[in-house]
Order: structure tokens, then sequence, then C-alpha cells
């Protein structure tokens, strides 16, 4: 069987590497791994293929930013031709970005089977780009591997037949375990303990004048009691251009470049707290038990929240400050991690591969 992996951003690298290492070691599959180029920075998209030990993409398409619709027509345009010329037997796409759901869709016109890896997670926010690109993926896909029961709920209301849907746990999950061991935290000069750890770039977050200032307002002010460390995705750095905003980067309140995958590892499972609005990271700080502060007002991951160490803070910042200040005074949920999220779920994907 002829497998086509699409990746393009930087969330689906760590899914697709261990997905690549398992069905690497079977002698009946042939694999290709095609990158969009959707990411494209070096700290973006170059790090995670040398840290995950990530074979150089086959084809890197070069697609580069733009808005949704011409990055999402860029990807289609650019993957049909590497489908016609290809002709594999399964394409495989990852999580919920441009790239996944613009190769999904060229798939389906060609008529050839997608499976999806992260399938059935839900925020019921169709403000969303993400919720889009989830809902049209899962609708056109074939195989749907879910990381969650609550996945596999939301596909079969959805009217997805259950003989898609295969439970198999999280995939990220699998690259943090092998990971964390080599991740190493003595590239962090100057760091004092306890931190608090930031990552913000969702648009409803960083595209809003005030909201941002209101953010950085309340990091700053969180610096006072905690040290704040912030590796910067590009959006947010451009909108802290564009709107002129003037922060500090002082000892207590450190802004920095996107880190590389086992950096950011390290720096997360030290951390007192982890304030975030990304998906993957609500999942890791609940494998590894830190508490999680998620800016956002709903989340496509509840059971980080049912079960894990992730609470939902919404825009709310006084609610952010009041939860962070019971952090820090040891008043916190300490979580559980949910079941298949044990570092096996991209076996059981290939188990599910070799059953059809
Ligand atoms: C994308 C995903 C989001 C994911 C995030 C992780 C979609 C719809 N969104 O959002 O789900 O959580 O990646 O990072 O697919 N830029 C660079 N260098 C890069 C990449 C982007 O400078 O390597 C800049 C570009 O100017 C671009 C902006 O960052 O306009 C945003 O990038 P884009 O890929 O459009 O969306 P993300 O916000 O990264």
């Amino acid at each position: 069987m002829k497998i086509l992996h699409v990746v393009g951003a930087r969330p689906n690298f760590m899914k697709v590497a261990p997905v690549w290492r398992a069905i690497d070691k079977m002698t009946d599959f042939d694999q290709l791994l095609i990158h969009t180029g959707q990411h494209y920075d070096k700290n973006m998209s170059d790090v995670f293929f040398n840290e995950l030990e990530l074979r150089e993409p086959n084809k890197y398409l070069g697609v580069g930013s733009g808005s949704h619709a011409e990055q999402t027509a860029a990807i289609m345009v650019a993957i049909e031709q590497v489908l016609i010329k290809n002709k594999p037997d399964l394409v495989m796409v990852y999580g919920d970005v441009n790239s996944t759901v613009g190769t999904s869709i060229v798939c389906s016109k060609l008529l050839i089977p997608v499976g999806h890896v992260e399938a059935g997670l839900r925020s019921f926010d169709r403000t969303m780009p993400e919720e889009i690109n989830r809902l049209i993926t899962d609708q056109i896909s074939d195989i749907l591997f879910t990381p969650s029961k609550d996945a596999n709920i939301n596909l079969l209301r959805e009217g997805i037949s259950l003989e898609k849907i295969h439970l198999v746990g999280n995939v990220m999950i699998d690259t943090l375990v092998r990971l964390l061991p080599k991740s190493d935290i003595s590239f962090m000069k100057e760091i004092s303990y306890p931190y608090t750890l930031v990552t913000l770039h969702r648009p409803s977050n960083v595209d809003h004048d005030i909201m941002l200032r209101e953010i950085f307002k309340t990091l700053i002010e969180i610096s006072k009691s905690i040290q704040v460390i912030f590796p910067v995705h590009p959006r947010t750095k451009q909108k802290i251009d564009e709107f002129s905003l003037e922060i500090p980067d002082s000892g207590n309140f450190r802004l920095m470049e996107p880190i590389g995958y086992l950096d950011f590892l390290a720096l997360q499972s030290r951390a007192k707290v982890v304030i975030t609005d990304s998906g993957g990271i609500q999942e890791e700080t609940t494998f590894l038990g830190v508490p999680c502060l998620t800016v956002r007002e709903n989340t496509e991951r509840p059971v980080t929240v049912s079960i894990g160490t992730n609470s939902l803070v919404g825009k709310d910042m006084e609610l952010l400050k009041e939860k962070m200040y019971n952090i820090l005074d040891g008043k916190f949920k300490h979580g559980k991690v949910p079941q298949l999220w044990d570092g096996k779920a991209s076996m059981r994907i290939v188990k599910v591969l070799k059953s059809i």
C-alpha cells in the first residue's frame, strides 16, 4: 500500500512523526511525505523536522502565507499535481489546519481515500477557522482516527458511520513520551523557578488591538509575582508591531522567538503553570500534570478540562489572574491522563491500516 502523508503547519509535525515511524517498520507499506509550506520559517518548521527525526519531505510545495482562501487554494492546486503524479492508495492528513482541509477536498474529488488523524474534535464554535476545517475534513474522510471518546460521539452525531471511526488515542502524546527524556532545560539562561510559560496566537486573542493590550497588561501584572516566559508566534509578533505595543523585556517578563520542540517540552514540563490558546498544549500539559489556563471560551479538547489539568478562562483577565494566584497558592486540580494517551496511538493506527 502506498501512503502519502501531507503536513504543513507546526502542530502537524509532531503528529506525523510517530505515524511515519510506526508505518516505516512495516514491509508492506511505501510512504511519501509532502510539506505544503504553510509554515516556512526555520523555527516554525525545519527545527521540528530535525528534532523529531523526520525525513526530508519528498516534496515541498512552498505555498506560504495568505488569506484563508489564498492559502487553502494554493495548497489545493499544488497538492492536486502531486496526487495525480504519485497515485497513492491512501492519503493521511493531520489535525485541523488549512493544509488538512485543502488536501482532503482534493483527495475526495480524485477519489483517493483519506485517513484523518485527530478526527472528531469539536469546539462547536464556527467562528474558529479550525472548526470549519475539522467539520469538512471529517465529512469527506474515509478512515477517522480519534484521540478520545468524545470525538467518536461527535462523529456519530454528524452521521458518520461507525465502521469508519477508530479510537486510537493521541499521537501527539506518542511523540511526547518518546522525546521527553531528551528534552533539556540547559538552553535557558537566567531562569528563575517557579515560572509561567505563555503561548498565544489565536486570531480571537491576538488580532484585536484592545484584547491583545489587555492580555499583555495582565501578563505584566502576573510577572510581578512569577517569572513569565513567552515564546512569540509570528502572527502574534506581527500584531505586536502593528499595534505598536510596548512590552518590557526584562528579567521577569521574557519574550523570545518561537522555540523548537525539545526546548519547549523542557520548559513546559517544568512550568508552574502554562497560559495558552493552543490546542496541543492543552493536551500536553494534561499529560504532564502541569496546570493549564486556556484563554479561550471553548475547547475542542474537553477531556483536558473534565479529566486533565486544563481550565478555560475565556477572555476574562480577572479570572485568569484569580486562577493564576490560586495555583501559586497550591490550589489547583491535579488531573489524570485520558485513556489511550499512552505513547502507542500510532501503533494502533498501523493495526487499523493493516486490517483494511
Ligand atoms: C496555523 C493554524 C492553526 C495552528 C497554528 C500553529 C490554520 C487555519 N491555522 O495558524 O490552527 O494552531 O498554525 O502555529 O491552518 N508566519 C510566519 N512564518 C511562518 C508561518 C507563518 O511568519 O512560518 C506568519 C505569516 O505572516 C502568517 C501568520 O504568521 O500570516 C499566520 O500564519 P498562518 O499559517 O496563516 O496561521 P497560524 O496563525 O500560524
